[in-house]
């Protein structure tokens, strides 16, 4: 498949889950990657894994620096960009109740200023040619649970961030076109850590298939189909949009 041919890839969070699943079939499909994280053992070994189309480059993406020391790394090749996708992303809970305003400035600055950051980087790097940029948000944007309440805020304004920065691009007649996809609860280290964190992690499972009018939890591989439909050529006529991969629970 050469879906992908001489196009060339920004990816957040590509060490783990689905960043990292999203770069290995961005290449398979003929592209080439920089997968961005914090995480450098992983990052590396998940690049060098993928193979030669794949580099890593540690990157705090929550901070404007680190866009900015991207850009001077890739020289020439910042121009050549196509597509970035903004998957980096944390998810800790805490309700109402018990959050505090350290823990939610941090997952604000993680899953929101990131996005802001990637985008500007993108329209930057793509605004005199074309391009796509898919921003993970989540079910939970439009059907919140308690527990994550930084969380659901944060994806909210993910979903927002994606229709003005499609907005501005086709008002200023840039040819990048910006949607989002909402995944339900996936098969991930994301959310094997709330299963392993919990006193019965086979009940919790349960509890997360049950959320889901199909009643099961996703896989990484549903959720990157849906980001390469909206990276590709396939959607061309589709901007400030957003996909639910979720079993469902968007109709609920
Ligand atoms: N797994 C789920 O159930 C689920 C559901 C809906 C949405 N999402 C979203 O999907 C995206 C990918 O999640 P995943 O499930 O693959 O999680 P994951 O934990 O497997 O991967 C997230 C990656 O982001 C990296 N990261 C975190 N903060 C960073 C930072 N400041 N700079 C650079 N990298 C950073 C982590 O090191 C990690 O490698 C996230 O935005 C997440 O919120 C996940």
């Amino acid at each position: 498949m050469s879906r992908f041919k001489d196009k060339f890839a920004i990816i957040s969070g590509g060490a783990s889950g689905m960043g990292a699943a999203t770069a290995k079939r961005f290449v398979e499909e003929g592209g080439s990657v920089v997968t961005l994280d914090l995480n450098e053992e992983l990052g590396i070994k998940v690049a060098e894994d993928i193979g030669d189309s794949c580099e890593f480059f540690k990157a705090d993406v929550s901070k404007a620096e680190d866009w900015d020391r991207l850009e001077k790394h890739l020289g020439e090749r910042f121009t050549k960009i196509t597509s970035v996708v903004n998957a980096a992303g944390i998810s800790e809970p805490a309700t109402v109740e018990d959050e505090t305003v350290e823990h939610w400035d941090r997952v604000h600055a993680i899953n929101g200023t990131s996005v802001f950051l990637g985008c500007q980087f993108a329209v930057k790097a793509m605004k005199d040619g074309e391009g796509t940029i898919v921003n993970f948000a989540s079910s939970l944007a439009t059907r919140p649970k308690p527990f994550v309440i930084a969380y659901n805020y944060s994806k909210a304004g993910v979903l927002v961030l994606t229709r003005t920065v499609a907005l501005h691009c086709a008002e200023m007649g840039y040819k990048i076109r910006c949607n989002a996809v909402q995944p339900g609860a996936i098969n991930t280290p994301m959310m094997q850590r709330y299963v392993q964190a919990a006193e019965n992690s086979e009940q919790q499972l349960s509890e997360f298939a049950a959320s889901h009018p199909m009643n099961r939890v996703g896989e990484p591989e549903e959720v990157v189909n849906a980001v390469l439909f909206l990276s590709s050529e396939d959607s061309a006529f589709t901007t400030g949009d957003s996909i639910s991969v979720d079993g469902g629970v968007i109709a609920i």
